[in-house]
């Protein structure tokens, strides 16, 4: 059997990690500033967490959701108190898109309505729900065209408190900052007029904070910056440090009942062990000011170097952008000096490292970037 085709491969094997490195199979290091698509959180195969998952694999690898796991509330507990959302429920789930779909449906349940408002450029993944509220109609199937969505400005208050307005919506979903969408960081007041117009007309906030959530932008949710509290709170990516975990913080005014939602794999006893080790590692290690301090560093020394068109970030969630596409600037980065790097479109360089990135690290990635930036042909 062949694999179906979907993913356009770069030449590269990789085989072994160690925090912000990886190796390929004849033994070669590269420098990862992407962290396999924000993914590597606490850093790839930390001794820690690679510890607590063989411990646990050793002595039950999962059982169902119709047993008592205490696993999965160590956990809830960890993440209320470093997130600052204790007073919230957790649903665990196995992607970032479940989180999503899950999300949606429970608004959906909670005030009877079915529309949905995202925002341009959006991506919230690709299963029925959460790939409608993606704003990219080449990846939309027509089995999920039918589900009702608006699609308004990003930042723009005055065009959603229109349509908010009208009282049909059910939800809006918002990136903490916009990943995909190249880095785009909503306006601290775009994001509470957001919060105060849903409350006002009933409608449930939904922050998808899958990439930019778990400490990537120094706080440990990027609306966290804003001072906002939604009702709806997604996370994945980082949860789980490559193990895949994902989850919904529900704020208290969502009543659970029995059947409402559910999921073989999600909350599984690896998976909590998992997530555990990450928030153990993120809090013992000081990850999140960690972020801060690499953020800003490479914020600034980016900031400096001629021919790029903006430099925008938060935390270590950093957009490169330049006039011309950077497929070639990317390629010669990871084949010539080995660092990987994500992008946004064709202009935008991502950068989504892992948070235990040193500025040792972000120093050998300006050296680096600048020698591909000053041979590049203009
Ligand atoms: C903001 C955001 N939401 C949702 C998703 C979907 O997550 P997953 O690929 O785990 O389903 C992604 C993935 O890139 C994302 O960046």
């Amino acid at each position: 059997m062949k694999l179906f085709d979907v993913y356009p491969l770069f030449d590269v094997e990789i085989e072994r990690g160690v925090a912000c490195r990886t190796y390929d199979t004849n033994g070669v290091e590269y420098l990862d500033l992407y962290g396999g698509h924000a993914v590597i959180s606490v850093g790839h195969s930390h001794p820690y967490f690679v510890k607590r998952l063989t411990q646990q694999a050793e002595k039950l690898l999962f059982y169902s959701n119709s047993v008592i796991n205490r696993l999965q509330q160590e956990l809830a507990d960890k993440l209320g108190k470093l997130s600052g959302y204790d007073d919230y429920s957790l649903f665990l789930v196995n992607s970032g898109a479940e989180a999503n779909e899950n999300a949606l449906k429970l608004a959906s349940f909670h005030n009877g309505r079915k529309k949905v408002l995202a925002f341009r450029k959006s991506f919230h993944g690709r299963t029925s729900a959460s790939v409608r509220v993606t704003d990219n109609p080449s990846i939309v199937a027509p089995i999920n065209a039918d589900m009702e969505v608006v699609f308004a400005p990003w930042n723009d208050l005055a065009a959603a408190q229109a349509i908010l307005e009208q009282g049909d919506i059910s939800s809006v979903i918002i990136e903490g900052i916009q990943g995909v969408g190249g880095i785009q960081i909503p306006d601290p007041e775009f994001l509470k007029g957001l919060e105060r117009v849903c409350a006002q007309t009933g409608t449930v906030l939904i922050l998808d904070e899958i990439q930019s959530g778990y400490g990537r932008s120094g706080k440990f949710f990027a609306h966290q910056h804003a001072g906002i509290r939604p009702g709806l709170i997604t996370v994945a990516k980082g949860m789980g440090n490559g193990y895949p975990i994902g989850a919904v913080l529900i704020s208290p005014e969502f009543k659970a009942s029995y059947g409402l939602l559910g999921t073989t794999f999600g909350g599984n006893h690896l998976a909590c062990v998992a997530g555990i080790a990450v928030l153990d590692i993120m809090k013992n290690e000081q990850l999140m000011e960690n972020t801060t301090t690499v953020g800003n560093y490479l914020l600034t020394e980016l900031k400096k170097l001629p021919g790029i068109r903006e430099v925008r970030g938060q935390g270590l969630m950093i957009g490169i952008e330049f006039d011309q596409p950077v497929k070639e600037i990317r390629r010669r980065l990871l084949m010539e000096e080995k660092v990987f790097t994500g992008a946004s479109g064709t202009t935008i360089i991502r950068l989504l490292p892992p948070l235990c990135l040193t500025l040792a690290d972000a120093d050998l990635f300006m050296s680096r970037f600048k020698k591909v930036l000053e041979s590049q042909p203009a």
